[in-house]
């Protein structure tokens, strides 16, 4: 056998040398055609979005083999690498030797080469990265996880890893998936009748985090920029485009940084990942807006060339109540925003991604620091076209005795809190941070429309499947 080469290489670098030379690919056949003499077969190999055209002289090949060579099965095939004579390939392959590694039935290999739904793709979630559209999206999911990383490792920032299964509910939100060894049939109870969690595996309740956060505050309080990236789990209720079960997020946490250096933080870790993309992605990203969204080149052109707004709750309030439009939520001072007011800011006033800041204290979570005002905390939000809500921060109250008064109005059980209480006893100072849900990024960066489409293998309620 030859030597193997990628497909990406292959179409990508400067191949003269091996032009005229038997080489060797291998992949699946994503469709083949032809006529009485011979047959083409375009090959995809995961490594590009680009197929490479395999020419076969129908004299030359058993028949018994030709047979099995149909959509989706998977091919060894050494050949002559030649310039290509036809339209939309640079080189094509003159097959000498074919070996058939697996077949995919035609009656039952469900990825036929006509155009399927993104809802029929999510029942076959286990097959949908065979697809060009998918296999698009998940090498662009791996160049934002490698980019992530290194736009934190540039600028001095270190990887902490929080833990995954946490005792205290960062968000405060009541929305966390309980860990236990416990017989749930023959539960542990004490003499009043509680569940006895002392007799379960970590001696006390726990769950899945939701958050990094708190554990990534006593890093930046140490090692003084800190990042985490990890997975992180909601069991909220919402079946929407937007919302996951289980989801990754990037929560970068740094010392002596204000709201302001969060912000700035924040917008130019935006701008570098959708450079990034633009830099190194192009032919994924120019795939899926062809075929998806046509303005998707046009919108992250356009967030990377402008400045995001800033403003106030207070000040977007006052825009939302003066607007034409009917929403569905009604808009007042204290309301959390909904995905429509979000966007009808983003999208409908400024026409561009907004930061928002101040943010009445009861709609945030027990951490952020208190304005002066007594009613707002110096929380942000980044609001974007198509998605709303992609980054949620704050400044961080170091103020001991406020913060314990929060947690105590809040009733926040203390017994678990005790720990993130003492950063503010000892060498307590000021510092920020924010958490982006990286799937809220993917779909900013692909345009697709549903969260489900951004991860390989979604969990949503009611749906674990594979
Ligand atoms: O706004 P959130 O809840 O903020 C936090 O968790 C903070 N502890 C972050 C921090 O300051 N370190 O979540 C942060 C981001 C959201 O802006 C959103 O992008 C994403 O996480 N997110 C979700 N993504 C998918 N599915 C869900 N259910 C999500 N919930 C939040
Ligand atoms: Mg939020």
């Amino acid at each position: 056998m030859s030597k193997r080469f990628e497909i990406a290489y292959l179409l990508k670098s400067n191949i003269d040398n091996l032009i005229d030379t038997t080489i060797n690919i291998k992949g699946w056949v994503r469709t083949k055609r032809g006529n009485k003499n011979v047959a083409f077969i375009a090959i995809n190999d995961g490594s590009i979005v680009h197929n490479i055209q395999v020419v076969v002289d129908l004299a030359n090949f058993d028949e018994e083999l030709l047979k099995k060579i149909t959509t989706g099965a998977c091919l060894s095939v050494d050949g002559k690498l030649v310039k290509s004579m036809g339209q939309g390939q640079s080189v094509e392959i003159q097959a000498e030797q074919i070996e058939v590694y697996g077949e995919a039935s035609p009656e039952d290999y469900p990825l036929q080469k006509k155009g399927h739904s993104l809802e029929f793709l999510r029942e076959i979630a286990y097959l949908r990265p065979r697809t060009n559209t998918f296999g698009a999206i998940f090498r662009l999911r791996h160049a934002m996880a490698f980019a992530i990383h290194k736009y934190f490792n540039d600028h001095g920032f270190f990887y902490l890893h929080t833990p995954l299964i946490t005792a205290s509910d960062c968000e405060g939100a009541g929305e966390m998936f309980q860990v236990t060894t416990m017989d749930l049939n023959n539960l542990p109870k004490t003499e009043d009748g509680a569940i006895d969690y002392q007799k379960d595996f970590f001696g006390k309740q726990t769950s899945l985090t939701v958050s990094g956060q708190l554990e990534g505050e006593l890093g930046a309080l140490s090692l003084g920029k800190i990042y985490t990236f990890g997975p992180t789990f909601r069991a909220e209720n919402s079946n929407t485009p937007r919302h996951l079960a289980e989801f990754w997020m990037i929560e970068p946490e740094v010392a002596f940084n204000d709201l302001e250096d969060n912000m700035n933080l924040a917008e130019d870790f935006l701008k570098y990942l959708i450079r990034y993309a633009l830099d190194n992605c192009m032919d994924d990203l120019q795939f899926l807006n062809n075929m998806w969204d046509k303005e998707l080149l046009e919108r992250l052109n356009f967030v990377l060339n402008n400045s995001f707004v800033r403003l106030k709750y207070t000040e977007a309030i006052d825009i939302l109540l003066q607007a034409k439009k009917k929403f569905e939520f009604p808009v007042a001072w204290g309301v959390d925003l909904q995905s429509e007011h979000e966007r009808y800011l983003v999208e409908e006033h400024f026409k561009c991604p907004v930061i928002l800041i101040d943010y009445p204290k009861d709609i945030k979570a027990f951490y952020m620091k208190q304005n002066d005002d007594g009613k707002t905390v110096r929380a942000m939000d980044v609001l974007f076209p198509k998605i709303g809500e992609i980054i949620g921060g704050s400044q961080r109250e170091e103020n001991y005795d406020k913060l314990l008064k929060r947690i105590e109005e809040l009733e926040i059980p203390q017994k678990d809190m005790w720990w993130y209480l003492d950063t503010r006893r000892w060498g307590s100072a000021p510092h920020s941070g924010f958490g982006l849900g990286f799937e809220r990024l993917l779909l900013f960066i692909t345009g697709m429309a549903n969260i489900r489409d951004v991860i390989p293998f979604p969990r949503t309620p009611g749906n674990a499947e594979f």
